[in-house]
Formats: structure tokens, sequence, C-alpha cells
């Protein structure tokens, strides 16, 4: 199958069709999604949470993230692979924008990068577009910013809403090749992804947007912890393994497991 670029994704805003995003951190999920037909796989820094076990995604480093980037471009032979700048690897300047990616590129092989930020870091993106990187600009709630946002909130309501169109059409204008937006109202959103020419990828922002993305131990049930709103669970990981291993578990301290079919022979 062939590699997913930046026109198909743009060809689906302009046809009216859609596409979808799933975060992945390792090479088998990775082959999974891409089997499936996941156009693209985020390399979300909520690893922080969902890999590494963290409250917050802010601890995450930039050489952790290359070591997930890299597992998943092993196995994705046709998504295109997207990794997220974490926090503290870009804000400084959009020199140091530039060098992230670079070596989220170079190391981690992958195809796009994605950053969070407003109109403020437009410059960071033309940096980035000017050394080769496609950008993708995530607003509205950015988890890197929960401590100044206060907490896990919707983005964009009220006066918010103004602000929130500039940020895009600056990113956008800046040459980022697509807009994600995170918890925002629906008609929000709408209005955005129909003032912006390139596409949008939304998780909590409705139906409008091109693509959606969800963390994928979110919609796939692993995870114990609670999940927002937002995501569909489509199935309970959780419990198929937890009885998997519950039983092989048995098996042991019964003694029923290894029984002769897996026993090597004289
Ligand atoms: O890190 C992540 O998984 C993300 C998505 C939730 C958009 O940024
Ligand atoms: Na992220």
């Amino acid at each position: 199958p062939s590699r997913i670029r930046l026109h198909h994704l743009q060809q689906a805003k302009d046809n009216g069709e859609k596409f979808a995003m799933l975060t992945a951190y390792d090479v088998m999920m990775a082959e999974i999604f891409d089997s499936a037909g996941i156009e693209m796989l985020l390399v979300g820094d909520s690893a922080a949470n969902t890999v590494l076990g963290y409250e917050s995604t802010l601890p995450i480093t930039l050489d952790e993230m290359i070591t997930f980037t890299k597992a998943v471009a092993n196995g994705a032979k046709r998504a295109m692979v997207v990794a997220d700048l974490p926090f503290g690897s870009y804000e400084q300047s959009p020199a140091q924008a530039v060098a992230t990616a670079v070596r989220l590129m170079k190391e981690g092989h992958a195809h796009a990068v994605k950053m969070e930020g407003t109109a403020q870091y437009a410059e960071h993106v033309q940096a980035m577009v000017l050394a080769g990187v496609p950008v993708i600009g995530h607003i509205g709630f950015t988890p890197q910013s929960e401590h100044a946002l206060g907490g896990y909130r919707v983005q964009g309501r009220g006066d918010a809403v103004q602000q929130m169109k500039e940020d895009a059409l600056a990113l956008q204008n800046a040459g980022a090749f697509c807009i994600l937006m995170e918890m925002v109202p629906s008609p929000v959103a709408a209005e955005i992804d129909a003032a912006l020419a390139v596409p949008t990828i939304g998780i909590g922002a409705g139906n409008s947007t091109t693509g959606q993305v969800l963390v994928w131990q979110d919609m796939l049930g692993l995870g114990g912890r609670r999940t927002p709103r937002f995501v569909k669970k489509y199935a309970d990981l959780r419990e198929v393994v937890g009885n998997a291993v519950r039983e092989y578990h048995q098996d042991v301290v019964s003694g029923s497991f290894p029984s002769a079919e897996y026993e090597f022979k004289e």
C-alpha cells in the first residue's frame, strides 16, 4: 500500500471525506493500526501517561519520544507517522523547534510533527516548514499547558472563539498542513474548519473536522483510568488481558501448564 502523504489529507478536506488518526507508541500496535487502514499514527506525548505512567505529559523527554517514534515508524507501512514536540523542547525559539523536529525525523523517522501552541508560535511553524518539516498545529485544550489553563477543560467558549480562530489561521498561514483541535465545542470546531483551507483533526471537537484522533488505550479500554466523555470505547482490553493472564497464572500454579503439547521431547 502506498504511503499516506500530505496531499491525500488535503484531498480528503477538499472532497469532504474523512480520515482517522490513532496514537501508537510501539511497533506491534502500529502494525495492527496500519493494517486496519488508519491513515495517521500519532506518537503522542500522551506516552507520558499511557506508557510511562506519569500524571501529565510534561515529564516525557525528547529522547524518550524518539525511541517511541522509531518503534512506530518500524510498524507503519502505509500510515503517516506524526510525533509530538514534547514540553520544553521547542518553546524557546524557532531554532529550538527546528532542532527538535529534525531529531524526531532524522533519528525517530517521523514523517511530520505536531506542536501545541497559539498564533504566538507561528514563527516556530514557519521555521520548521522552511526546514522541510511538515507541521500540525495543536490548539484548543493543550495538555502541556494544563497548569496554565487551570486543568482539563473545554476551550474556545464565549470570547475565546475569535482568538482561537485567529490562532488556527495564523498557524495555517505559517505553513501548518493541518490543525488539530482538542476539547472545543462542536460548533466552534466546525466554524474553524470552515475558515481553514487545510484539513483539521478533532478530539472532543465534534464531527465537523476532517479527521478524528483518539488515544488507543482509551478507545480499546486498556487503561484503568477514567476516560473523558469524548472517548468511545470500542473494546475492553483490560478485561480481555486480565482474564487471559489470570487463566495463565491459574494454569501455572495448578501445574496444568505446560502440558505435553508444549514440551520438547528427547
Ligand atoms: O499526545 C496525544 O495523544 C495527543 C492527542 C490526544 C491529540 O496529542
Ligand atoms: Na500530545
